[in-house]
């Protein structure tokens, strides 16, 4: 076999033997072929080493000018991410050049011959761990910041975690099964991806927000447990954790109830993080009611890593001398309020001013705070809210020397949200979270319905199809906004990372909510006719939940945004830089389609 670098003399004849990153003290002797890029090269004058990668890791391969003048010459031309070929020898490494920061560190590979299988220009991505390129760089040469380890290694996690789950639901009595991409609206609250179509002028269908009503279909068919790793699409505003696109390991079960739901999907994860991260978690998770945790943490999500849980303080303050308290809770809001221990002590009056200029982001009216000082308190308020209220403000709060107390007061909704966030604004600023830490929890108890100020009705907090709690059913009609229903979320370090419910199986009920939610039975029949229909043959009781994978695979890897866990993903303008999508079509096209562009 001789070198060569024409493209196309071959890599016929030379069947790789090994990844790189394979290679061990044990293979010493070895005549080996490997193939990958050339990450570094060091060109120590008369010796050459190169860096080889490829997905298994880093190899060290030596060309000697002494031992071959022509093959190190070859080598002079080689340049970043050049692609090769080498056949050569793994030899053992002398004590001083062991490397102990990767794992063929203790080996290295002569080379007896090199094919430079592919060149390459420069990249404009830099392939090193955690490299600071702008992410947008980085997304427009996606393929290459994908070669970076670190990205290796979340996609491979990604994979793992989705293999596990299709083996843990399938020894579990779960069949996989696929819903369709094109179909009609499901019913969950997103703006739908429109699809139009050429056969039917003028109607659209629509990308699945999630398999929700196929999936209930399924358990009408007999499947009683089902499951699936799909994608699903909701035109919304995008976050760090929201994605246009995203994918669900989603399930359906019959025959269960909320504990059946919740103990098999526990299981999984249990399983996932064992094999995975090697992290042996304690089953059951904690389990909270929704008013619990909105009470306790302002939020419907908590992390519960630290504490700086909120205090009502409405009772004490209602009657006090300070009217935007009193206001708030004569108006049926309330006055709740954050010890932040230490923090009088601590922030300084830019500081505090600064977390009143924070919870107005959430549309507090302000943050009224009591710094407690050794014998007295520095605050604005206290005059207006007198001795004895003072007292019993302290008292409540736990409060002690060097504390600082921050109140809202308003409507429920914005106190919760304002001092929720600020919760967890404050553990940042005292770095009070522990990273290591997986925090599970499940937020049970949800209410049915939300009360929609705009469109002056009930909506569905979760779906149309969420079962109410038995004890809850005759509330339905007298007061709707106690009814709770049998719907669960699993959170884990303060994100959502799945949601789900039992269903309601039986018609009366169901047409009492769809009553509720102000639709004429014409109208549910018009949205949802197929699965009323299919209902009316023999409904099992049905539950499920839906995991966000790309979520659970970024808290997994350790990661703040879902973009790092997903190989192609779209920017926050919902587009991609990388393809340029959405991108304008042919004139012809949108002619078979029957669509005229108005204004762009
Ligand atoms: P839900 O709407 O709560 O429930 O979605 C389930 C989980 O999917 C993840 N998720 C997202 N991840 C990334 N980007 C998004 N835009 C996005 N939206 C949601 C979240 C969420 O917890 N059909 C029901 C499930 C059921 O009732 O069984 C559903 O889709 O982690
Ligand atoms: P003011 O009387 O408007 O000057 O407010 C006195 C203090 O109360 C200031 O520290 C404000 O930030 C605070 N404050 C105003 N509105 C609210 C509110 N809705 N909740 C809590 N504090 C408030």
């Amino acid at each position: 076999m001789t070198g060569g670098n024409k493209m196309g003399e071959s890599i016929y004849g030379l069947k790789r033997t090994h990844r790189c990153g394979e290679l061990r003290i044990e293979d010493v002797g070895k005549k080996v072929v490997v193939m990958g890029w050339t990450h570094k090269r060091r060109d120590l004058g008369g010796v050459i080493f190169i860096d080889l990668r490829d997905i298994s890791g880093i190899l060290q391969v030596v060309f000697n000018s002494e031992y071959d003048a022509e093959l190190f010459k070859k080598a002079e031309r080689l340049r970043s991410e050049y692609v090769i070929a080498v056949i050569g020898e793994v030899v053992k490494r002398s004590p001083d050049t062991v490397n102990p920061k990767i794992a063929t560190g203790e080996i290295e590979v002569i080379a007896k011959e090199l094919r430079i299988l592919n060149t390459s220009e420069t990249p404009p991505v830099y392939i090193e761990e955690d490299s600071d390129v702008n992410e947008q760089v980085r997304l427009k040469y996606r393929y290459i910041d994908l070669r970076r380890p670190d990205m290796q290694r979340n996609l491979i996690l990604r994979h793992k975690v989705a293999k596990i789950a299709r083996d843990y639901y399938d020894e579990n009595g779960f069949l996989e099964i696929e819903t369709p991409m094109l179909t009609k609206s499901t019913p969950e609250g997103a703006r739908d991806y429109l699809v139009p179509s050429r056969v039917h002028p003028g109607k659209f269908f629509a990308l699945p927000q999630s398999p929700q009503l196929f999936k209930q279909l399924l358990m009408v068919s007999g499947f009683d447990r089902y499951m699936q790793i799909t994608k699903c699409f909701r035109d919304e505003d995008l976050r760090a954790d929201r994605q246009p696109e995203f994918t669900q390991i989603d399930l359906e079960m019959s025959f269960v109830n909320v504990d059946d739901v919740i103990e098999v999907n526990e299981g999984f994860i249990k399983r996932v993080f064992k094999e995975t991260l090697g992290i042996e978690l304690k089953t059951p998770f904690p389990r909270i009611p929704y008013q619990e945790a909105m009470d306790r943490f302002g939020s419907d999500k908590p992390d519960t890593r630290f504490g700086l849980e909120l205090v009502d303080l409405s009772d004490i303050v209602k009657d006090c001398g300070f009217k935007v308290f009193t206001d708030a809770v004569n108006k049926g809001g309330s006055v709740r309020a954050i010890n932040a221990k230490g923090c009088g002590a601590k922030f300084s009056r830019r500081e505090i001013d600064s977390l009143v200029e924070f919870v107005k982001i959430y549309r507090a009216k302000g943050m009224a705070w009591i710094a407690v000082e050794e014998n007295e308190v520095k605050s604005a308020i206290t005059k207006f809210l007198g001795d004895d209220v003072t007292k019993a403000i302290l008292e409540r709060m736990g409060a002690e020397p060097g504390d600082l107390i921050c109140f809202v007061a308003d409507k429920n909704e914005i106190v919760y949200d304002a001092l929720g966030q600020l919760r967890l604004e404050l553990a940042r600023r005292l770095d009070l979270i522990n990273n290591d830490e997986f925090n599970f929890l499940w937020v049970t108890e949800f209410p049915l319905l939300e009360y929609d100020e705009e469109e002056k009705r009930w909506v569905a907090k979760h779906h149309p199809f969420t079962s109410p709690m038995d004890e809850d059913i005759e509330l339905l009609t007298k007061d709707p906004s106690k009814v709770r229903a049998k719907a669960y979320d699993i959170v884990l370090n303060g994100v959502e990372i799945g949601g789900g419910s039992i269903r309601i199986h039986d018609q009366e009920i169901q047409s009492t909510m769809f009553n509720l939610l102000g639709f004429t039975k014409e109208q549910a029949w018009d949205r949802f006719g197929f699965l009323l229909e299919a209902f009316k043959y023999g409904t099992p009781p049905h539950g499920g939940l839906a995991f966000g994978l790309d979520r659970l695979v970024m808290l997994m890897a350790g990661r703040n945004s879902i973009r790092d866990v997903i190989a192609f993903p779209k920017v926050q303008n919902a587009s991609c830089l990388m393809t340029n999508a959405p991108d304008v079509v042919e004139p012809k096209q949108l002619k078979e389609l029957h669509i005229r562009c108005t204004d762009v």
